[in-house]
């Protein structure tokens, strides 16, 4: 048996999978999630460790655990989270949607200058990445930074308290803005621009390698054996990508969580010359260029939870009948944006309204509005000249059939669903199979577990309505950039 782990922004979701890629069970627990400023975002990671503690118990509770083999993650990417000599935690990680850092993002990307940083990592700075957050920390908190002797990534806490290794994985330690992506390894130049010493950082492993067993106390307060290994895991959205099958080269992957990405998958290593998309290591081994929007499914959980508060969101979308003919449009920036345009301070907006608009309007504006997000940034990856006329989708969103609907015509992509819908937590559990050595390879392990149970196919006849409201929507953002 295996554990998938995925740490969510929301919830950590955990998943007990057999070696026929079988879920045998699922538990999940909430934490909370804090703004303490317009834009900030920040979890305490101590709630991390003990509620996925607490999960894994209920996850464990019916079955043997003596076939417990291995645990693995897929984790939310880029928060820092800092420890002292102790192993104390010093402050709330601030999170891959905070948006504080816009002046030492600036910095990086105007002084130090995007052709270095693209150089030494592959990648410009955006202000959720971890590096503009360690220099806001030094700048802002320098007593507490003082005291920080180890730099981490969220999954990379749990892996430390379970095993007890100071680990990462390449996918992830990606998104830190520290990593040379080509060549996998720290860069020594961004640890000097940003005042950090290779102690400070974790050991990097490949995603499917085994960075220790699970700590004696660990294994008995769960218990189960000693025996049992933890793996490095990955960033969530690698993990997803896993858990889709989007390995190897030229695959496709959608997430429609509380962030929204699209992850490209390849075996060789490549940049986006226009730094609108992340080029990242992948947790095959291989490589991949990623859009992420920083407000997707939770712009609906937002309008329905705070705004219409209603939990009924299959009713609320059962009167939408007018797709492609909305006539408002919403623009989805809840936190800022990241992809493509890279600005922590522009907010979200609902534009178009009339005395006849009805609330179905403008709950469709918002679906949609997410998918012209997530357009723009396919739109980056068609620039480049890479070819995509399916994709995998995941993701709590992608539970709706009319999004998936809105989506496939808005981007004209065949979306095949997978049978398991947990696409972090399941690529998690298949990172944990291959680091047990159950399967020779993720590529492998992915064509025997992963299985598309159907597609959805984009209606030509909304392909074409969307392309005309896709235009018109582009037009929003630079017109309202003045604004923010
Ligand atoms: C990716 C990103 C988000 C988080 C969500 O760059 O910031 O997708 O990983 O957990």
């Amino acid at each position: 048996l295996y554990i998938g782990v995925d740490l969510g922004t929301s919830a950590v979701k955990l998943l007990l999978m057999n070696s026929e890629g079988h879920i045998e069970k699922i538990a999940s627990r909430e934490y909370a999630l804090s703004f303490p400023h317009p834009g900030w975002s920040e979890q305490n990671p101590y709630d991390w460790f003990d509620q996925s503690m607490d999960g894994l118990k209920e996850l464990l509770s019916e079955c043997d655990k003596s076939q417990v083999a291995g645990i693995s993650f897929g984790g939310q990417m880029h928060g820092l989270v800092t420890l002292d000599e102790n192993d104390k935690v010093i402050r709330p990680a601030i999170l891959w949607n905070d948006g504080r850092t816009t002046a030492e993002t600036e910095y990086l990307n105007n002084e130090i200058g995007k052709d270095k940083l693209s150089q030494y990592t592959a990648n410009i700075a955006f202000a959720g990445f971890t590096a503009p957050k360690i220099l806001w920390m030094q700048k802002n908190e320098p007593d507490l930074w003082a005291k920080v002797k180890k730099i981490m990534l969220p999954k990379d806490y749990l892996a430390y308290r379970l095993s007890g290794t100071f680990c990462t994985d390449y996918s992830d330690a990606s998104g830190m803005l520290l990593l040379d992506v080509k060549n996998k390894c720290w860069s020594k130049e961004m640890m000097e621009i940003c005042h950090v010493t290779e102690e400070q950082l974790p050991k990097l492993f490949e995603s499917y390698e085994v960075v220790g067993n699970l700590r004696p106390e660990i294994a008995a307060e769960l218990g189960v054996s000693t025996g049992v290994k933890v793996i490095a895991g990955a960033g969530d959205n690698a993990a997803a990508a896993v858990g889709t099958g989007t390995v190897g080269t030229g695959r496709c992957n959608l997430s429609l969580g509380t962030s929204g990405t699209i992850f490209i998958s390849s075996d060789k290593f490549g940049v986006d010359e226009n730094n609108a998309l992340h080029s990242f290591d992948h947790a095959d081994g291989g490589y991949h260029l990623m859009g992420c929007m920083l407000s997707a499914a939770s712009c609906n959980k937002w309008w329905m939870d705070e705004i219409l508060k209603t939990k009924d969101y299959a009713g609320e979308q059962k009167g939408i009948t007018t797709l492609g003919e909305n006539h408002v449009f919403y623009l989805p920036y809840l936190m800022g944006e990241r992809s493509p345009h890279n600005n922590p301070d522009a907010r979200a907006m609902f534009i178009g309204m009339s005395m006849d608009t009805t609330r179905e309007d403008m709950t469709q504006a918002i679906l949609e509005g997410v998918a012209f997000g997530l357009r723009d940034s396919l739109e980056v990856a068609r620039s480049l000249g890479i070819k995509i006329e399916r994709s995998k989708i995941c993701g709590g969103g992608a539970k709706s059939p009319l999004w998936k609907k809105i989506i496939a015509a808005v981007m004209n992509l065949k979306l095949d669903i997978i049978e398991s819908e947990e696409g972090p937590g399941y690529g998690g559990a298949i990172l944990a199979a291959v680091g047990c050595k159950e399967f020779p390879d993720v590529e492998t392990a992915c064509n025997k577990l992963v299985k598309v149970v159907d597609t959805v196919e984009p209606d030509p006849e909304l392909v074409e309505k969307y392309e005309a409201r896709y235009q018109e929507f582009k037009k929003l953002y630079p017109t309202v950039k003045c604004l923010f």
